[in-house]
């Protein structure tokens, strides 16, 4: 229920919780959620990648019965879509932050909370017992990290992600005076001089409280990070918000599976909007996916509520996925049910929802 309202009668599809964002949000809201860096070529491909893979479906099994849950980082979560870091949620629902725990922790999986994200790490660490990785932005020299480790261990957060695919911000060119105002120089410039160092230091500081690196896109540095042994490796191009012309994510996630050998276990998100999305990155190999726009249109909708109703509906469609491919369990999940194909439609942020009126909301 939402405010009186049963979001289960209302919405039957994540179309209409995207149409319902929509109109909730003003356009520099909007276009902040929405947008991508410079031309938007790796936003789209994030998109068009996962539209290159079909799925190869195995018939006469019985499934009756299928399981979508899974155990990450000794987290059982309900389907292995987790809530990717989002800043400025402020901006989205009054609660911010909190809304997304709240849905996370109704719902059934981990909520990434981000350095630039209010409420203050306290309140939020504090709103619930459930799973939260704590999303580190560097802001400030060594003496800074420390601190806020030690902030982010006193208030209970049970996992820690440092992104590294930030040293410089994305040229974001969907004009509004919003994403003017948020390229800060002064806080790039901690940013930009992030190295391995780093990943030394909060590691030692963490004394083994689960680490991933948000934001490996290549072979070599998952594998740098498997020399690190870093727990997790985040597969993501930050939702194509970042370097343009970049892979899509699902793309480099094989060579990235095969670099990381079982060493550590790997997460991509970028462009996962559908049950159909999840079981791909399932069937080449990742222990989890990330929702970033789709969690965004969610909580514009209807705060914690809307979100949860946007993961009720991807697990119905990740269920039909399974079921149709003649799967009960994640892990019966390979690359014998994908096959390389060529996409049908356009790729962008919302291609995989062609019955949006209007098509891309503008
Ligand atoms: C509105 C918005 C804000 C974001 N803020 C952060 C952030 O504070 N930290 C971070 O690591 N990633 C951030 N990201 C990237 C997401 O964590 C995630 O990598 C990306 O959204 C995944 O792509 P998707 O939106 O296509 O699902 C943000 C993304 C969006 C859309």
């Amino acid at each position: 229920m939402s405010g009186g309202l049963d979001l289960s009668a209302v919405y039957h599809t994540n179309h209409q919780i995207i149409e319902a964002a929509y109109e909730a949000l003003p356009q520099d809201v909007w276009d902040y959620i929405c947008g991508g860096a410079e031309t938007e070529t790796t936003l789209a491909r994030n998109r068009q990648a996962l539209d290159c893979l079909a799925l190869r479906p195995r018939v006469l099994v019985d499934v009756g019965e299928v399981d979508t849950s899974t155990t990450f980082l000794g987290t059982r979560l309900r389907i292995p879509v987790m809530l990717a870091p989002m800043g400025n949620l402020t901006r989205i629902t009054p609660s911010g932050a909190l809304a997304a725990d709240d849905a996370a922790a109704r719902f059934g999986t981990i909520n990434f909370v981000s350095t630039t994200t209010p409420p203050d790490l306290e309140v939020t660490g504090a709103n619930s017992p459930h799973h939260k990785c704590f999303q580190i932005y560097m802001r400030g020299d060594t003496v800074w990290l420390k601190d806020l480790l030690k902030r982010v261990k006193a208030a209970g957060y049970q996992s820690v992600a440092l992104t590294v695919d930030s040293a410089y911000y994305g040229n974001r060119e969907r004009l509004n005076a919003y994403q003017i105002r948020h390229r800060d120089v002064a806080e790039r410039y901690w940013q930009a001089r992030v190295t391995w160092d780093h990943v030394k230091l909060i590691q030692d500081e963490l004394a083994g409280i689960p680490f991933m690196l948000k934001g490996i896109q290549t072979a070599e540095d998952a594998a740098l990070a498997v020399e690190h042994k870093v727990d997790v490796v985040y597969i993501s191009n930050h939702g194509g918000r970042q370097i343009d012309h970049g892979l899509g994510a699902i793309e480099t996630l094989p060579e990235i599976v095969a670099a990381v050998g079982g060493k550590a276990r790997v997460v991509v998100d970028g462009g996962i909007t559908r049950g159909t999305d999840v079981v791909k990155a399932m069937a080449l190999g990742a222990d989890a996916v990330a929702i970033g726009r789709l969690q965004a249109w969610g909580m514009a909708a209807h705060g914690a509520d809307g979100i949860v109703r946007v993961l009720e509906l991807l697990e119905r469609e990740i269920v039909i996925a399974m079921g149709l491919l003649g799967v009960t369990k994640l892990d019966q999940l390979d690359a014998s049910y994908i096959a390389k194909t060529i996409p049908v439609m356009p790729a962008h942020e919302m291609s995989a929802f062609p019955h949006v009126r209007n098509g891309r909301l503008k």
